[in-house]
């Protein structure tokens, strides 16, 4: 495995590869859940290229850049180990500049949801993507489901913008438990990761309220009602039943082919995220 650091390197190795490369953007402390897509670029592609940069243009003044856990050392013997041809890992320098003035924003989907929390953290998620999308130029690129509203925004973004790259999508990885696999897990004290399930069950069960409820607003009310009285630690920041494609809120689960449960919640100061999509029985007729 190449590890890369410079622009100038990883236009130099692409330049001479002419098969189809994968492409596998993360921001480092890999877990099983990276992994899947380091496989399954893998399995696709002759030569996968995996990322790590930690992008502080995605971080917000008062969000954990400098704490966001950093395991190089591991993350290199990972990829390494199961065959990646290229590990790019630019410096801030290298990204950026302090004269720097171009900004990327979705007019609307970087303004829902997390988006509408995490101010310019989607614009900052899109400005790198198409920065490193310029340099390692891959046939197809890897995007977690864990992660729903950035791959909605990058699919939306490369069609968009011409970019001549396949976005896959790679379904979520959870433990054991049901708790989605994510770098930030390693924040949780033994306590709140005892509570930290509460996101997938809080899911889990909307799904079993269909099509009991096919109105969102009860339903929504209803498994808020779970969440305080069975984890009353958990402070929710978002809960929502939305069409898939759009990511806009649907009032009437018949409204969407594709309807998604989002949600987002703070356990100790620590903030998680999940999905899930949501089935309607083929005979509901409410
Ligand atoms: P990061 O959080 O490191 O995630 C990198 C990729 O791994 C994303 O596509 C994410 O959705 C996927 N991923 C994370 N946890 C997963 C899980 N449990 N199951 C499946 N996939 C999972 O997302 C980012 O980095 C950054 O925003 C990035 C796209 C690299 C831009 O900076």
């Amino acid at each position: 495995m190449e590890i890369l650091q410079t622009r100038e390197d990883i236009r130099t190795w692409r330049d001479k590869v002419s098969e189809t490369v994968g492409f596998v953007p993360t921001m480092g402390a890999l877990h099983e859940g990276h992994l899947s897509l380091v496989r399954q670029s893998l399995a696709e592609n002759a030569r996968t290229v995996v990322s790590i940069f930690v992008n502080p243009r995605q971080f917000g003044p008062n969000e954990d850049y400098h704490r966001y856990p950093r395991t190089f050392d591991t993350d290199r013997r990972l990829l390494e180990n199961l065959g990646v041809s290229v590990l790019f890992a630019p410096s801030v320098e290298e990204m950026y500049t302090a004269e720097d003035e171009v900004l990327l924003s979705l007019t609307r989907m970087s303004r829902l949801w997390c988006g509408g929390y995490r101010l310019g953290h989607f614009d900052g998620v899109t400005l790198v993507l198409t920065k490193l999308f310029h340099l390692v130029a891959p046939h197809r690129a890897y995007f977690g489901e864990k992660d729903f509203q950035q791959l909605r925004i990058v699919e939306k973004m490369v069609e968009e913008l011409f970019f001549p790259i396949r976005i896959v999508r790679v379904p979520t990885v959870r433990e054991p438990d049901g708790l989605a696999m994510s770098s930030r897990n390693s924040y949780l004290s033994p306590r709140s990761r005892a509570q930290a399930v509460a996101l997938y069950k809080t899911l889990q069960y909307i799904q079993t309220l269909i099509p009991k409820y096919m109105l969102t607003e009860p339903l929504i009310r209803e498994a808020r009602l779970y969440l305080t009285d069975r984890f009353p630690e958990v402070k929710l920041e978002y809960l929502a039943i939305v069409d898939e494609y759009s990511l806009e809120p649907v009032e009437h689960l018949s409204q969407t082919a594709h309807p998604r449960a989002l949600m987002a919640a703070y356990i100790e100061g620590v903030r998680l995220i999940d999905n899930l999509p949501l089935t309607i029985p083929a005979d509901s007729t409410e």
